[in-house]
């Protein structure tokens, strides 16, 4: 595996064209150790496939022309996945008996939101975020704590060694399905400036217990009042376990399907799943597909 979080480490974040240029650095040397460590050789492969949106416009770039070059030289089908749906496919990879339709709580830095996955390719959204994804609420009070980046894992971390004392806003808990956790954010920010004294361990406990309460509340309220039977979570921040936890409290209820933990941050193989999907039903792309920051669902 190769990850470029300790390149973002050094910058407190992901500095676009850094990331962009290690997409150029190591998509090669990454492309040869799959094939070296699958043993899979170039004929056997049946379709290229690879993220065109959303994200950052210069890392899909270099991501789409390499998949384009490899499709070419492999003569084989180019597959464009949205990178939101290849987050719901990661249940796929360790659930293959998983069928929709179920709800799905999408959670990662860049996107919150709750959706109705109704088909394989056909999703309503029922909610999302007004402002802050929830990954970029972890990250954003992470930065605020000194504690560094990425910020869910290391708030996950530090928040062991602390208590739940502090209640923090837990923004439109009981107001429909749309998510704001950009004030909690600030909430937290006005209570550590007020609050020198306070542990940076209680802090994090107390903010990792308002949003994954409100994460919570409402993709199992939805899920009960609709009597949807499958939960399905996805995205970065199904990593945390709090999360997990809290969701896992309503098993004898609905089944809740998290992926595993490599599956739940950014990763190719959720890419790949999503793909076959496309490939099994002959939705083949152009090799003038362009990529899409901003795609939606
Ligand atoms: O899905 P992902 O890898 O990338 C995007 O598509 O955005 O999600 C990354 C996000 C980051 O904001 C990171 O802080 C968060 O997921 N994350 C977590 C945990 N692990 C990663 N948030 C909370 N708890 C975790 N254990
Ligand atoms: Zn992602």
């Amino acid at each position: 595996m190769v990850s470029q979080i300790d390149i973002h480490k050094v910058f407190g974040g992901v500095v676009p064209e850094v990331a962009a240029r290690k997409h150029v650095e190591f998509l090669y040397k990454l492309t040869q150790l799959a094939f070296e460590q699958s043993r899979i050789a170039p004929h056997q492969i049946n379709a290229v496939a690879v993220s065109y949106g959303p994200g950052l416009i210069g890392s899909l770039l270099v991501g789409t022309s390499f998949a384009k070059g490899m499709s070419l030289s492999f003569n084989t089908p180019f597959i464009g996945v949205n990178h939101l749906i290849g987050h719901i496919y990661a249940n796929f990879l360790d659930f293959p008996d998983l069928k929709p339709p179920f709800l799905t709580l999408l959670v990662s830095g860049g996107h919150t939101m709750l959706l109705l996955t109704k088909d394989y390719l056909e999703f309503e959204i029922i909610g999302q975020t007004r402002d802050d994804a929830a990954g970029e609420a972890f990250d954003k009070v992470a930065r605020i704590l000194g504690l560094g980046y990425p910020g869910g894992p290391i708030i996950e971390e530090t928040a062991k060694n602390g208590k739940h004392i502090y209640d923090f806003p837990k923004p439109l808990l009981n107001e429909g399905y749309d998510f704001s956790f950009s004030g909690l954010k600030t909430s937290v920010l006005y209570f550590v400036n007020e609050h020198p004294e306070a542990r940076i361990e209680d802090i994090a406990a107390s903010f990792q217990e308002a949003i994954t309460d409100t994460l919570v509340h409402k993709v199992t309220k939805y899920a009960l009042e609709n009597n949807i039977h499958d939960i399905v979570i996805a995205g970065g921040v199904a990593s945390n376990s709090v999360l997990r936890t809290k969701l896992d409290k309503f098993k004898n209820k609905i089944n809740i399907y998290y992926p595993r933990l490599i599956f739940c941050t950014d990763n190719a193989a959720m890419i790949a799943r999503a793909a076959y999907e496309k490939y099994k039903r002959g939705l083949i792309n152009s090799l003038d597909l362009d990529v899409s920051p901003n795609l939606g669902l």
